[in-house]
């Protein structure tokens, strides 16, 4: 059977392209799902791609991935750094693989962004690479998902 990889965007990912370029690059959203549903095809993974600006939405969606993906990707946006209800989601995911992607490195950001609620509950951590993170992160999920 084709295994599902949930791949999940926080607030203002919508904008991506437009949003702070400088930061965050020129690719939108839209471009980046295409690669990936290019790399799922190779793979014979199945791609769920989603974006919601809202917390309990998010929450919602990981419980469903709870039961029905090999796989979550995650970019929280700055959930990232306040919501404990998304990494009790995430923690409640027992056997799903969960990789964490930013596209800036949070780290050499403002200090409100160094901490992440998410990083202790995920199985890895791709930050700093911009759009292409996102590929970087597909690539491991597969494997960490394979077999
Ligand atoms: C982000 C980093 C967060 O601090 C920020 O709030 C975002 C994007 C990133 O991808 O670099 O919205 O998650």
């Amino acid at each position: 059977m084709t295994k599902k990889i949930m791949v999940l965007n926080g607030p203002n990912l919508n904008m991506l392209g437009t949003r702070q370029p400088e930061i965050y690059g020129s690719d939108t959203l839209a471009d980046i799902e295409r690669r990936l549903a290019k790399i799922a095809e190779s793979k014979d993974l199945e791609l769920d791609f989603r974006q919601s600006n809202h917390e309990g939405e998010m929450v919602t969606w990981i419980q469903e991935a709870r039961t029905t993906c090999a796989g979550i990707i995650i970019n929280p946006g700055a959930y990232t750094h306040t919501s404990v209800a998304i990494r009790d989601a995430l923690a409640a995911c027992d056997d799903v693989a969960i990789i964490e992607v930013h596209l800036s490195n949070i780290h050499r950001r403002e200090s409100f962004r160094h901490h992440s609620h998410v990083s202790p509950v995920a199985t890895g951590v791709m930050l700093g690479f911009g759009a292409h993170g996102y590929e970087l992160a597909f690539q491991a999920i597969s494997k960490l998902v394979e077999g």
